[in-house]
């Protein structure tokens, strides 16, 4: 019931209005990390009972649970505290077909169900149209397991062999949840494993570290993990785990702060895996303090140009803070050159920014960014999840009022991104 009911609250909203911020002077605790929470929920079906801590609760997180509702296991939620209980036995192994088109992290169930049942029957997951996004490395890494694998217009049903073909698996191109698919599905084999090529992005070391809780031995070295996975008794079957921190959430308000921070305190985050998000607002001109290891102040900066920015697998800098980068750029002296090197098509937002008077040229996958002095307000339209975040910046920073629509976007996404801008003083209203 409460799932229900948290559904339709975020789900109902269609556009935000946002007006110039000022000066901001506070601050601002980061939430769980998305990406990590998603893979945890499919790993939840690997154990009898598992509790999430700092689980952010956001539209994607709430459609996993429904997934894993749909799937018999009864879900507690205590929103109060971000603490979800996963509990009981898994009574099917087919994703239900609607949930599955809502978010890309539903292709984690693949993995979980294979690893906890050895079958699975999904459909094509949705998303963000940022790519192609196709899922032919996870079913190139099934394949070579022996999984026998059926395809019927858009649904996958997939089936583990009772032993693998090969123990060896190199995946062609980095994937984050390719990779966390294969560790899901690895639960259900006993013995040695090797992956090579695999993503490190801290969200795949938090299932690492979730799954070493477990039971499994995983050990990393040059993109590789060496994988033990002892009998299936063996394995635990009730845990506790802390979801890490959402770097991509603390990077947007770092970007915030960048542009009217008097300063902004972003408390909560986890500095470490920001270093390459750190790095290019230094470059940009913007001061910031780190405090603590979980802890920065950021002030609003006159900003360098001449920037050039490579999105890249971690530790490089991430896609997911692209967009607004391309905010921080916009209002740069000078020229800025981003290049999106991971999904082909991520340069909508550029369009909507140039309605609010921010002068950028595409080419293929670049972007060239040439500084304006300030942003108006305008109508805009949120075309993925972390545009919508940089056309919400865009708006706090612009004269006079915004308006976004498509906003269902950003509420997949950010946990109470909006009331936490409220509470810096920010005037801005869902709808
Ligand atoms: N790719 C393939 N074949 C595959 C899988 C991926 O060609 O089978 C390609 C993709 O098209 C892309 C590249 O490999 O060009 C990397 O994609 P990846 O598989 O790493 O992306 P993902 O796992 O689908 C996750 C995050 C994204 C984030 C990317 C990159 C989740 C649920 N999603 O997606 O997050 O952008 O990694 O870091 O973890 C977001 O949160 O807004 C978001 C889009």
């Amino acid at each position: 019931m409460e799932l229900e009911r948290l559904i339709t609250q975020l789900g109902k909203f269609k556009v935000l209005k946002i007006s110039n911020c000022g000066e901001i002077k506070g601050e601002v605790s980061i939430s769980g990390a998305k990406n990590s929470a998603l893979p945890l929920l499919a790993a939840s079906l690997l154990v009898e009972e598992l509790t999430l801590e700092n689980f952010p609760i956001l539209l994607d997180t709430l459609y996993g649970l429904k997934i894993l509702q749909n799937l018999g296991k009864e879900i507690i939620l205590y929103p109060e505290t971000n603490r979800v209980v996963i509990r009981g036995t898994v009574k099917g192994n087919k994703v239900d077909y609607q949930l599955a088109g809502l978010f890309r992290g539903s292709i984690l169930f693949l993995g979980g169900l294979l690893g906890s049942m050895g079958k699975a029957q999904i459909a094509q997951p949705g998303g963000c149209p940022i790519g192609k996004r196709p899922i032919d490395l996870h079913l190139k890494f099934l394949q070579s397991l022996g999984c026998q694998i059926e395809q019927e217009g858009d649904f996958i049903t997939v089936k583990l062999p009772p032993k693998p073909k090969r123990r060896e698996f190199t995946f062609e191109k980095i994937t984050v949840t390719g990779t966390e698919n294969a560790l899901l599905t690895l639960t259900a084999l006993e013995g040695e494993f090797i992956l090579k090529n695999v993503a490190l992005e801290p969200e795949v070391l938090d299932l690492v570290s979730f799954l070493r809780k477990l039971g499994v031995k995983i050990e990393i070295f040059n993109r590789t993990f060496k994988i033990v996975v002892p009998r299936k008794k063996e394995l635990k079957h009730s845990l506790t785990h802390q979801i890490i921190p959402d770097r991509i959430e603390a990077g947007t308000f770092l970007v915030l702060g960048a542009l009217l921070g008097n300063p902004l305190k972003v408390k909560g985050l986890n500095v470490f895996h920001l270093k390459a998000v750190i790095e290019k607002l230094q470059k940009a001109g913007v001061r910031l303090k780190v405090k603590s290891p979980g802890e920065v102040e950021v002030y609003k900066s006159i900003l360098r140009g001449d920037n050039y920015l490579e999105t890249q697998p971690y530790p490089g800098f991430p896609t997911d803070m692209q967009a607004q980068f391309m905010v921080l750029y916009a209002l740069a002296k000078g020229r800025s050159v981003i290049v999106e090197k991971i999904f082909e098509n991520r340069f909508q937002h550029a369009h909507e920014l140039k309605k609010m008077g921010a002068k950028i040229r595409i080419e293929g996958n670049k972007a060239f960014i040439e500084g304006v002095e300030k942003l108006k307000g305008a109508s805009v339209k949120a075309t993925d999840l972390r545009a919508s975040a940089a056309l919400v910046i865009a708006g706090a920073v612009a004269e006079g009022e915004t308006t976004i629509s498509n906003i269902h976007h950003l509420l997949r996404g950010y946990e109470k991104f909006d009331q936490k801008l409220a509470s810096l003083g920010c005037r801005l209203k869902l709808f």
